[in-house]
């Protein structure tokens, strides 16, 4: 069990601008933000970040939606954070998420799901490092 996750808050979510709304829900939630950066990913960064999917039919639109606008990237922490965070985003399609999870209140589609949660303690390390190099915590 660790102690940290990594997330993004997709491009479909910071477009209709949800970030504020996400952001405050991580917040009460009890997670505490190491660090955070709005950024945009290119497709080869998205294509770099997804790999895993990249036999997938959806890899293409997967990829050029999330290079599709900002995103912003942050590291998280709270006692089972992988676990606690992918109860709080809920489902991959917001029609199956439980209510009051992040992607029933702002994803529109199983494509288009508002935000990133990673699935396992290896993967936010991965995924943390893919964005900050230098982990500043305050
Ligand atoms: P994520 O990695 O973004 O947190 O999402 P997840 O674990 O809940 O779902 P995963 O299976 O890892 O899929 C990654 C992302 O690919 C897109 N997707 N589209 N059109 C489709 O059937 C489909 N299936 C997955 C979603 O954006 C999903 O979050
Ligand atoms: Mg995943």
């Amino acid at each position: 069990m660790s102690n940290r996750t990594f997330t993004m808050i997709k491009p479909d979510a910071f477009g209709k601008g949800h970030s504020g709304a996400i952001i405050d829900m991580i917040i009460k939630d009890g997670f505490r933000i190491v660090s955070m950066k709005l950024t945009k990913l290119s497709s080869e960064k998205a294509g770099e970040f997804y790999a895993i999917h990249k036999a997938r039919s959806f890899f293409g639109e997967l990829v050029d939606f999330m290079s599709s606008g900002p995103v912003i990237a942050a590291v998280l922490e709270k006692e089972n954070a992988v676990a606690d965070f992918r109860k709080l985003i809920g489902a991959t399609d917001p029609a199956k998420a439980d209510a009051g999870t992040i992607r029933k209140l702002f994803a529109a589609s199983v494509g288009e799901n508002a935000v990133h949660g990673s699935d396992s303690d290896e993967n936010a390390e991965i995924e943390s490092s893919f964005f900050f190099s230098k982990l500043e915590s305050y």
